[in-house]
């Protein structure tokens, strides 16, 4: 039986950062991961694998849109659906390899298995027993399907299958118009598919700041996605490998159906804690599955930590590593903190869409005053020449004392772009001293500068 100070359970984002920091100060830490690589979800089946097939489909999608307004001529390139595969597997390959290397690096023990906890203090793997002074349970989360449909990971995917399809559908049928089927959405939709997407609200993005919903919708549909909103979907039967989706509209209960050669089923996570024996040790749960902690990432159970999807907050990877970090922090005696004001959220489709804190739509609610400053990609020279002129940023301040309560940006990098605005807003800037730092020219980021001078005397190129 070995002994640890801690001993975390997952190696997703959440888990592995919590290793790392929990080694780095100090303790003796081993992590248990019953998948062959490290790196959980996100890396393997997830947001890594995800970008990779974004990044090679963009390309393609420049090629066939752009390259010839520039000069660029010759045939437009075909798709090698196996070597895109490939390379989308050597990208995981070669990141979840880097997790085994700072592992090693850091001595942190990999047990090899899947994890539970007989009792505090204790984490099984496989036949095995160990101690741990303290537990991080960072197990992440899995796709919630919806009743009555069967997920085979061939026809009817989550997003895990739609990352390895044996071929490109002709039709796929989106079932959800969130992250997930916004992305994957895009992505075979610029591999030929005819993508349609239906979703249960009137909006796609729920939650999303109204104006860049509508925007992002627009752009979505001229790049060749249908959305069928208002639509709850009833049932998904297979036969021959073809799929048929029932859904009824909700305005009129209509009732509808569509073939499709894939079905991807993006209709949110739930927690992934099953097996872990967290009844047993009477680990208090919410009401939606999710492990209860209180501001220090603790359980009810004394020794006993949760990071992550396992736990409430927004399913990030960002928000996992972040809790990962201040627990280990917590465990070693020291101050973690983890502002859940500035947390950002980007999809990476083309444009991308970002945002971090507040939207109109939530100080509407909370009758709090503010003010917008927003500026069209259209005035950004970079942008132009580009070909990425469509979007724009938009700022967010309080009326009286300017200062940044939220930022959401549609258009090129703005899943990067964003994090100017993340770091201001950690300061507790204000906009204008956003407006009063120079931005180098040309850049998308002076985008974000006009923006912030659009929330005072008024925006130069506009
Ligand atoms: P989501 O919660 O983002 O979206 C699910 C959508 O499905 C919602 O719009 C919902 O209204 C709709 N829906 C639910 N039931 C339905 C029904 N019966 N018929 C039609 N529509 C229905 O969930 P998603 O996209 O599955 O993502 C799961 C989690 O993973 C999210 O928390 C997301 O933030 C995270 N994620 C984040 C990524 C990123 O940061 N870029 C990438 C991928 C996932």
């Amino acid at each position: 039986m070995a002994s640890y100070d801690v001993i975390v359970i997952g190696s997703g984002p959440g888990g592995y950062v919590a290793a790392i920091r929990c080694a780095q100060l100090g303790l003796k830490t081993a992590c248990v991961e019953g998948r062959d690589t490290l790196g959980g979800t996100c890396l393997n089946v997830g947001c890594i694998p995800s970008k990779a097939m974004l990044h090679a489909t963009h390309m393609l999608h420049e090629a066939e849109h752009n390259f010839a307004a520039m000069g660029l001529t010759g045939d437009t390139p075909k798709v090698d659906w196996a070597k895109m595969l490939s390379y989308k597997q050597d990208t995981i390959d070669t990141n979840t390899k880097g997790i085994e290397f700072l592992f090693k690096k850091n001595k942190i023990d990999w047990l090899k298995g899947w994890g539970s906890i007989p009792e505090a203090g204790k984490v099984k793997v496989g036949d095995d027993l160990h101690e741990a002074k303290n537990i991080i349970v960072a197990t992440g989360s899995q796709s919630s399907s919806l009743p009555g449909i069967e997920i085979d990971e061939k026809t009817v995917v989550t997003s895990t299958g739609a990352l390895e399809l044996g071929k490109i559908p002709k039709k796929m049928v989106v079932i959800g118009a969130g992250v997930i089927g916004l992305e994957l959405g895009s992505v075979y939709s610029r591999l030929g598919a005819e993508v349609q997407v239906i979703e249960f609200l009137d909006t796609i993005t729920p939650g999303m700041d109204g104006e860049v919903q509508k925007t992002f919708q627009k752009l979505l549909t001229k790049q060749g996605l249908k959305f069928t909103l208002g639509a709850a979907v009833q049932a998904v039967t297979t036969s021959d490998g073809k799929a048929t989706v029932t859904y009824k509209l909700r305005k009129d209960d209509s009732e509808h159906t569509v073939e499709a050669d894939t079905v991807l089923v993006a209709t949110g996570r739930k927690p992934y804690v099953d097996g872990l024996g967290l009844e047993a040790l009477g680990v208090e749960m919410t009401d939606r599955g999710q492990i209860k902690t209180n501001g220090h990432w603790a359980t009810n159970v004394k020794g006993i930590y949760a990071i992550g999807d396992a736990i409430t907050g927004p399913m990030l990877a960002h928000k996992a590593e972040d809790e990962g970090m201040a627990t280990a922090e917590v465990i070693a005696g020291k101050a973690g903190h983890v502002n859940y004001g500035v947390i950002p959220g980007v999809i990476y489709t083309h444009p991308e869409v970002a945002s971090v804190g507040k939207t109109e739509e939530e100080l509407k609610t909370a009758g709090h005053a503010y003010k917008v400053g927003k500026f069209s990609f259209m005035g950004n020279g970079r942008a132009k020449a580009n070909f990425a002129a469509d979007g724009f940023v938009k700022i967010i301040a309080d009326k009286e004392t300017d200062r940044i309560l939220g930022a959401h940006i549609i258009g090129p990098m703005a899943g990067d772009l964003i994090h100017e605005l993340c770091v201001a807003m950690e300061f507790g800037a204000a906009a204008q001293d956003v407006a009063l730092t120079c931005h180098a020219h040309p850049t998308y980021s002076e985008a974000v500068r006009e923006a912030a001078l659009a929330c005072g005397d008024g925006a130069i190129h506009m």
